[in-house]
């Protein structure tokens, strides 16, 4: 068996940094991926280890790393976004794929569309969306939680941002279930194609009449005076639906998952609205579930390890999330003092929808709460964690006393 052979160690990889590790494969039967990576961080695992799997790459576990990787974008790339290297998409997804300075160039095309202002106008449609599916559902009792709301609200942003119109809701929803929810890996990439398809009749229309949306800005902008061509006009709106939709998904999942199994914490909740703002931000720190991926750009040094141009290092968010200090940070606290969480990122790819994200994640709390106050996690069900580049609970079925206003 190749994997996980020691016999094709890189030359720069000491063997008592080796460790049988999978980063898509994650032993959290109770559906908590933070608390499983805190678990593989405090196992005894060098700070940072090698693994042969998914060929052949670091991990970050060790304390303050995650943020020292991020931050340093001259040394760790994002050139590559997962692992192995061959996974990697071309052309790229951008501005997730660039570094410094092509990044920026990129990034700050999307960054007018996601002002307090334009958060704001996309909320209301959010809310909106969001009360019309939670009122469908209510009287059933019950609903596989993913598929039923948590893929359905960051739909409606999507077409926010876009301004499409609420008629091609349907048709959005299918190219998304291809992307997400595909047979064979082919079926991603041709809702990939559909997606690019789709916008790109958007991208010319609205450069022909232009509006105050995020598609009529794209259309218009211009990099060193030039028009954007359609592969980085793809990459930027693939981006938004990638990177808004899996990663709310995936959250919410994580956070109804939490809140099924405690009444103190939705009572909490209910009785102290003026806790939201906090409630977000602990289950934010708490149910970080992002894997980012890095790759080394020039040899250096991180934790006494001895890392090469080329490498790869997988990045998990939960554990810059959880101090090593002796206090209780699995513990889900709505009163504890903030700290700087990872859950977003940090340095330059800093989420551009984190302010949005914060929105959805009290929206749903506000409207899912005061109409279905009281729910479980159904019977029997097996609460997997599947992880990609962000894990989340793919199935998440949940029941409640129908009508219990
Ligand atoms: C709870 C939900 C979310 C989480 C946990 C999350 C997490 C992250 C993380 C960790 C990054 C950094 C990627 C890196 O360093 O390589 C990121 C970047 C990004 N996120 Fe989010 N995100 C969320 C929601 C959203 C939403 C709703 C949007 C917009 C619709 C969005 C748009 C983006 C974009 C465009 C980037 C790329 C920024 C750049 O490369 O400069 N995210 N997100």
């Amino acid at each position: 068996m190749l994997y996980p052979s020691r016999e094709h160690l890189p030359d720069h990889v000491a063997p008592a940094l080796v460790v049988d590790y999978d980063t898509f494969v994650v032993d959290a039967p109770d559906g908590d991926f933070a608390a499983a990576m805190v678990r593989l961080r405090d196992s005894g695992v060098p700070g940072l280890f090698w693994t042969q799997r998914n060929g052949g790459h670091w991990v970050a576990t060790g304390d303050g790393q995650v943020r020292r990787i991020l931050e340093d974008a001259e040394t760790f790339s994002s050139r590559a976004m997962r692992v192995p290297k061959s996974a990697n998409p071309v052309p790229p997804i951008i501005p997730l794929m660039l570094d410094p300075p092509d990044h920026h160039k990129y990034r700050r095309l999307i960054g007018p569309a996601m002002t307090p202002s334009k958060v704001q106008r996309l909320e209301d449609s959010a809310r909106i969306l969001s009360i019309g599916l939670i009122e469908a559902l209510e009287p059933q009792g019950h609903c596989e939680f993913i598929g039923d709301f948590a893929q359905q609200m960051p739909i409606a942003i999507f077409m926010g941002m876009l301004d499409l119109p609420p008629e091609d809701r349907g048709h959005i929803m299918g190219i998304v279930d291809r992307i997400i929810r595909p047979d064979v890996p082919e079926t991603r990439m041709r809702g990939f194609e559909e997606l690019a398809g789709y916008t790109m009749v958007k991208v010319r229309e609205r450069r022909a009449v232009p509006g105050e949306d995020l598609v009529s800005q794209l259309a218009l902008a211009r990099i060193d005076g030039e028009l954007l061509d359609d592969a980085p006009l793809q990459g930027l709106m693939s981006v938004l639906l990638l990177a808004g939709l899996d990663t709310v998904a995936g959250m919410l999942g994580f956070i109804v998952r939490f809140l099924a199994t405690s009444p103190r914490h939705r009572r909490q909740l209910r009785e102290e609205p003026a806790l939201v703002n906090s409630a977000i931000e602990e289950f934010l720190r708490r149910m970080a579930m992002v894997n980012l991926t890095r790759e080394v750009e020039r040899d250096t040094e991180l934790g006494g390890v001895t890392l090469k141009r080329g490498d790869l290092i997988v990045v998990p968010t939960p554990l810059g999330n959880f101090p090593q200090d002796g206090q209780d940070w699995l513990a889900v606290d709505f009163q504890r003092p903030r700290i700087a969480h990872a859950t977003f990122g940090a340095g330059p790819h800093f989420c551009l929808g984190a302010m949005l994200a914060r929105a959805e994640i009290r929206i749903f709390l506000e409207e899912w709460l005061a109409r279905i106050p009281d729910f479980a996690i159904a019977e029997g069900a097996s609460l997997k964690v599947q992880v990609g580049a962000a894990a989340m609970i793919p199935c998440l079925p949940l029941v409640w006393p129908a009508a219990a206003k």
